[in-house]
């Protein structure tokens, strides 16, 4: 059995056929059935019928995920699911020297306009997260389209993002010299070496995942309507010794008033070190006929600002991106490395039971981290906090502040500066970045 055949939540599917509807595996070598899943998820994001090209390579490329459907025989297409979801299991790269830990990514959460509010994403989603505990994995974690749909699942907010734009008007580079050369390529051609830069800058980067071809593909514009891929370029940056190093997708736009003033819309840019992506900035800062570059979901600790002659150049907008909900709070705990020796009490609340429970983290003078529960007394140097499970979630890979959570009275310190030792902890020295939307 793999993750992908798991039977599925009998308490889910109960719950769902007391409405009359079949929470059921979709059989992704069954053509017509996964089409018309794929189309019934489009639907569900309020995109038009999907071509067949579209359908070909999405079937290609995630075929191997969980694909989980609701159905309706009382619909008038009954073959098309009411609701949809799709999960597959994948790695989530936590602070500390190549550390990572087992992500059940979750995407595709869609129910039909015609059957909302019924239950049935709530049914979906339980269901999510019991068949990843039952596989025995530690963290879910998904991307979302609203901020307040999957608190009540026990996720919180983990990775942010800043939306980035640059005025480049009166800029002048002010960052570190780039020896390499740029290349301008094809998706086809740049497909291995983009494997290879996601692969170097996910070990550094806690919040990334190991991508599949879906996700890498798109990144790079290999897939996608014909009308997208028509406007897209795509550079590939060589270091001085020729290995390749990073990529940026980008379209120009405008400049139909003014041919001098274009903006450049950045897709997707990722370096596998701050040369690679220096030299990638540098590029489009400078081009000619532009004075806007627009940017969608930049960690929230890139240096642009000192790279950019003119620190009021820049523009960001702060949003919520990776969500996180810790379904094993040992494995969780002991995947990451820590920056603060600590010993810390948690008392985890999780309505679902998952994560329920007291534990005692123990960090070394090393980093790393022992998790056992305890039912008694903690040890009475330790700090000692009471949270839900969200909020351990958001605190997890560095990027939410404990002691802001506890100003805003989301966590407890039951030990007077608890949140501080927690912070101390837990503290990374780069923020999470997920550079991907799933
Ligand atoms: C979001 C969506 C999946 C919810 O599906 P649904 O079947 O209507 O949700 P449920 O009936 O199971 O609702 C469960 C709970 O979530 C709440 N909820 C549902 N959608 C919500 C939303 N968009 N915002 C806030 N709360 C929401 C419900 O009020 C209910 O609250 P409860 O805790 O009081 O029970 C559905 O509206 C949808 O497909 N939206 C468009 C696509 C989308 O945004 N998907 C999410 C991708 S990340």
């Amino acid at each position: 059995m793999s993750f992908a055949d798991a039977p599925l939540d009998p308490q889910s599917a109960a719950r769902l056929a007391e409405r009359g509807l079949e929470l059921r595996l979709v059989d992704t070598s069954d053509q017509a059935a996964f089409d018309a899943w794929i189309q019934a998820d489009h639907r569900g994001f309020y995109g038009g019928a999907v071509e067949p090209e579209r359908l070909a390579e999405t079937r290609e490329r995630t075929a191997y995920r969980r694909t989980t459907g609701v159905f309706d025989a009382s619909a008038a297409d009954p073959a098309t699911p009411i609701a949809t979801a799709q999960s597959w299991p994948t790695r989530l790269t936590v602070p500390g020297d190549d550390a990572s830990v087992g992500l059940w990514a979750i995407s595709s959460v869609t129910v039909a306009p015609t059957h909302r509010r019924r239950g049935v994403a709530r049914a979906m989603l339980e269901a999510e997260l019991r068949t990843a505990a039952a596989l025995g994995v530690p963290v879910a974690g998904l991307t979302v389209s609203e901020a307040t749909i999957y608190g009540r699942y026990g996720f919180g907010p983990a990775g942010f993002v800043d939306e980035v734009e640059i005025e480049t008007d009166r800029m002048r580079w002010a960052g570190r010299e780039t020896p390499g050369r740029l290349h301008f390529v094809t998706p086809e051609q740049l497909r291995d070496d983009a494997r290879a830069i996601a692969e170097a800058a996910r070990g550094q980067q806690p919040g990334e995942l190991l991508y599949d071809d879906a996700l890498l593909d798109g990144a790079i514009g290999l897939t996608g309507t014909p009308g997208a891929r028509q406007k897209r370029r795509l550079v590939r940056y060589d270091d001085a010794a020729g290995t390749s190093r990073g990529f940026v997708l980008y379209e120009v736009e405008g400049g139909d008033d003014d041919f001098t003033k274009h903006t450049v819309q950045v897709h997707y840019l990722l370096g596998a070190d701050d040369e690679a992506t220096a030299a990638l900035w540098r590029f489009l800062v400078e081009l000619d006929l532009v004075t806007r570059v627009r940017a969608p979901m930049r960690p929230v600790d890139e240096p642009l600002a000192w790279m950019l002659g003119d620190l009021r150049a820049i523009r960001r907008r702060r949003a919520d991106h990776l969500w996180l909900r810790i379904l094993d709070v040992p494995a969780a705990l002991e995947a990451r490395r820590y920056a603060a020796a600590a010993s810390i009490v948690l008392d985890v609340d999780d309505p679902y039971g998952f994560a329920a429970g007291r534990f005692l983290l123990e960090v070394g003078q090393d980093g790393a981290g022992r998790v056992r529960r305890t039912e008694g007394e903690a040890p009475t140097d330790a700090a000692s906090v009471a949270l839900a499970i969200n909020e351990l979630s958001s605190v997890y890979l560095g990027g939410v502040a404990p002691t802001e959570l506890a100003r805003a009275g989301r966590i407890a310190e039951q030990t007077p500066g608890a949140a501080g030792v927690l912070e101390a902890a837990f503290r990374s020295e780069r923020a999470p970045w997920l550079s991907m939307e799933f």
